[in-house]
């Protein structure tokens, strides 16, 4: 571990001059990137945060007050294990590629490149979000949730220029050039180009899009490429945290909500009504199901082939890695109408995988009501069908009910406003997100959390403003 390095790492880059000094020339414009695109207003300001200095499952992390310019992001990887093995696919029981497969090379950097741009665009799409926080505690989970963004950018960063030479490079600067929702040069995947503006997006996207990425890296962490596989690895770590701050946040605007319920009408009494609250979750769910990609994909069955992307839990989760001679029964829009298909299970590993994060945001639902029952409250909420609202795979470019029901576009539109945010439901959240900066305080629209951070007291000093 060297933890005192300029780039802090466990990958002994200071034997590899070559690597170190192209990551040495990326840090000053990663940190040009940061002080343009990261959290508004705060940079200054001593922030209680934790640092990753280990990779063990005890002591990984060590809390402190800290500036975020000068958060120490390093690169870290779970340690090799000896006798690696591909895990499944074609190439099932070879011992671990660790140089990126030559017929793969462009294929892998894309899934690196893509992952890595998701990391900065969350960090973009949030920036402004300090100055509207409901507590001191919600303010410090924010720059954590950022910081460590900040590192998983890096966490590829290395892959790309550890692994792929000179185009590695220009994509690891690119990285830093696209910007979210600039139409000119946007990030590449849909769901972080949308606003992240006010706090109950913020939860939804922590809880739904966060999530995503843990499904992404816990493929990824499966990878015959043990690279990628041991980075990953550790990044699930510091993900936890991050959904725990989304699941958490919904969880606590829900008990608020069930709450004024109680004493009388939400919205007059300051409170986000549950209407509102299904309608994000809308949202935000439909657009972190087309993350996972076409339901239907040779890419899924070439990766999986190839030994570079697995299924979630792979090892633990099944006893057959090779995947060939089954099918995955599908539903399909053909000819107007849904019908069932067969497809050869490789083809179908997207949607399998969608499946497994699926039945993880179920459980992040049961908990949200379990929250309405203890207050009082009849109402429930829950998933949208994950037909509903969807751009990308079989589903784009035709329109369903909440209930996964085929309807016409027109019959869509009209209840549009009923099942998504409207312009007026965003003002009116926004209208609620004032800052509220006095240690131990919170917001009315939002209930505070059960405990604070690492046995720090809620009313514990999280940011010195
Ligand atoms: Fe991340
Ligand atoms: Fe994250």
């Amino acid at each position: 571990m060297n933890l005192y390095d300029r780039i802090p790492n466990n990958v002994n880059l200071s034997e590899d001059k070559k690597l170190q000094r192209a990551l040495e020339k990326w840090l000053p414009n990663y940190l040009d990137w940061w002080r343009e695109m990261g959290p508004e207003g705060f940079q200054e300001k001593d922030v209680w945060l934790r640092t990753a200095v280990d990779v063990g499952s005890e002591g990984w992390a060590h809390f402190d007050y800290v500036k975020m310019p000068d958060y120490r992001w390093g690169i870290f990887l779970e340690p090799p294990q000896p006798d690696a093995k591909v895990g499944f696919g074609d190439n099932y029981g070879r011992p671990a590629y660790q140089e990126v497969p030559g017929e793969f090379r462009n294929a892998l950097r894309r899934i690196i490149v893509t992952q890595g741009d998701t990391e900065p665009a969350s960090v973009e799409q949030q920036r402004q979000l300090g100055k509207t926080c409901p507590s001191l505690y919600d303010l410090r989970n924010l720059f954590q949730v950022n910081v460590e963004e900040g590192r998983h950018l890096w966490a590829m960063v290395y892959l790309l220029h550890g692994y792929f030479g000179r185009d590695g490079r220009d994509e690891a600067d690119e990285l830093l050039e696209r910007r979210s929702g600039n139409p000119d040069k946007p990030r590449i995947l849909e769901a972080f180009n949308q606003p992240c503006d006010d706090w109950l997006n913020f939860f939804a996207f922590t809880m739904f899009t966060d999530r995503d990425g843990k499904y992404q890296l816990s493929a990824l962490a499966e990878s015959g490429f043990e690279p990628l596989a041991r980075t990953c690895q550790f990044m699930l770590t510091e993900e936890a945290h991050h959904m725990f701050v989304g699941d958490t946040g919904l969880g606590r605007v829900c008990r608020r909500t069930a709450q004024l319920m109680k004493e009388g009408d939400v919205r007059e009494l300051g409170g986000i009504p549950l209407e509102i609250i299904q309608k994000y979750i809308n949202f935000w769910f439909s657009y972190s199901l087309d993350l996972f990609g076409g339901e239907i994909s040779s890419n899924s069955a070439d990766f999986f082939a190839a030994g570079l992307k697995g299924r979630y839990k792979e090892r633990d989760q099944y006893t057959e890695h090779s995947a060939t001679n089954e099918n995955f029964t599908m539903t399909i829009v053909e000819d107007g109408q849904l019908k069932t298909r067969e497809v050869p299970l490789r083809n179908a590993l997207n949607e399998v995988l969608r499946g497994e994060y699926v039945k993880d945001c179920e459980k992040g639902l049961a908990r949200w009501n379990r929250v309405l029952a203890e207050e009082g409250a009849s109402e429930r909420l829950y998933l949208p069908h994950p037909r509903f609202h969807r751009h990308v795979g079989e589903f784009a470019g035709h329109t369903f009910d909440l209930q996964g029901n085929l309807i016409s576009r027109e019959e869509f539109e009209q209840k549009k406003s009923e099942w998504l945010p409207t312009m007026e439901d965003r003002e009116y959240v926004r209208s609620l997100m004032h800052p509220v900066f006095e240690i131990g305080k919170i917001a009315n629209w939002i209930a505070p959390p059960a405990a604070g951070i690492k046995g720090k007291p809620f009313d514990y000093e999280y940011v010195k403003l």
